[in-house]
């Protein structure tokens, strides 16, 4: 598939041995590669810059984790691999197709392995557990973490999905909470408003199940639906990091104000906090 964008990437090594940090290491490889996709139109250079920052800000999430986590140096470095990488098939994805909808080009997980197996970035960056970073990407845009992961592999999986998550969360409560933001792919979802939340949605909600998309009708199930990504975050401390943040009381605070939406906020708050208090 990912064949004829042959010979994407001519970024001599030795520029980056001389680089000792491994994040730097890292960014400088993810640079280059995106500056090697030439004759982009203005969307598309808007949409790789923000796909490149998504980037950049889920490895930092995952490095607030693996600190408390308190990791070793070799899983803070894996975590951290993962989050830079796991989207690098994005690229090529909106290049290739126009489209960051994988359901009309394909599952931009897969293509960010393949990407990362062609161009050899873990092998240049001397990462030693490079299936370990493949499984985490490949199950992190999944609705549910992949079966018969072993230990290792499933806390990887576990990090990069609520790194990736609260960095969802962040980037579309501040375009909840700032009008002037130009709405992007990931943040518009072109839905009628609605005023009546999804029956499956509600229940959900209450079962304490995350929301699935194929239930979303209105921008008022999308934001519930996100509301319910709660129940998906893996660690306390992710739950601490959108609680403190207030990530789900600025969604909340763009819904909609009635009994219903602030019933199913309040159940979304009680179990975060009581995440925090018992875990
Ligand atoms: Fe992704």
């Amino acid at each position: 598939m990912y064949k004829d964008k042959a010979d994407i990437l001519h970024l001599p090594n030795i520029f980056l041995n001389f680089m000792e940090n491994y994040t730097e290491r890292s960014i400088a490889l993810i640079t280059a590669y995106v500056d090697s996709f030439n004759d982009l139109n203005e969307i598309h250079i808007r949409n790789f810059a923000i796909k490149k920052e998504h980037l950049l800000r889920v490895a930092e999430i995952a490095e607030f984790i693996s600190i408390r986590l308190e990791l070793n140096k070799s899983d803070s470095s894996i975590a951290k691999l993962a989050a830079l990488f796991h989207d690098i098939g994005r690229f090529w994805q909106l290049n290739k197709y126009n489209t960051f909808d994988d359901s009309k080009s394909g599952d931009h997980a897969e293509f960010s392995v393949e990407i990362l197996k062609r161009e050899k970035f873990l092998k240049i960056l001397g990462c030693d557990s490079e299936e370990v970073v493949f499984s985490a990407i490949l199950t992190h845009n999944k609705f549910k973490i992949t079966e018969n992961l072993n230990e290792k592999e499933l806390l990887h999986a576990k990090i990069l999905r609520d790194a990736d998550k609260l960095d969802i969360l962040e980037v579309l409560t501040r375009f909840y909470s700032q009008s002037n933001i130009k709405p992007n792919h990931s943040l518009a979802w072109e839905l009628p408003k609605g005023c009546n939340l999804s029956e499956n949605i509600e229940r959900d909600i209450w079962d304490g199940k995350v929301v699935q998309k194929k239930d979303v009708f209105s921008e008022i199930d999308v934001k519930i639906m996100q509301l319910s990504w709660i129940y998906d975050l893996n660690f306390k401390c992710s739950i601490e990091y959108a609680l403190k943040r207030n990530l789900f009381e600025k969604i909340y605070n763009s819904l909609p104000q009635n009994y219903k939406i602030t019933d199913i906020y309040r159940k979304i708050k009680e179990f975060g906090e009581n995440k925090i208090r018992t875990q």
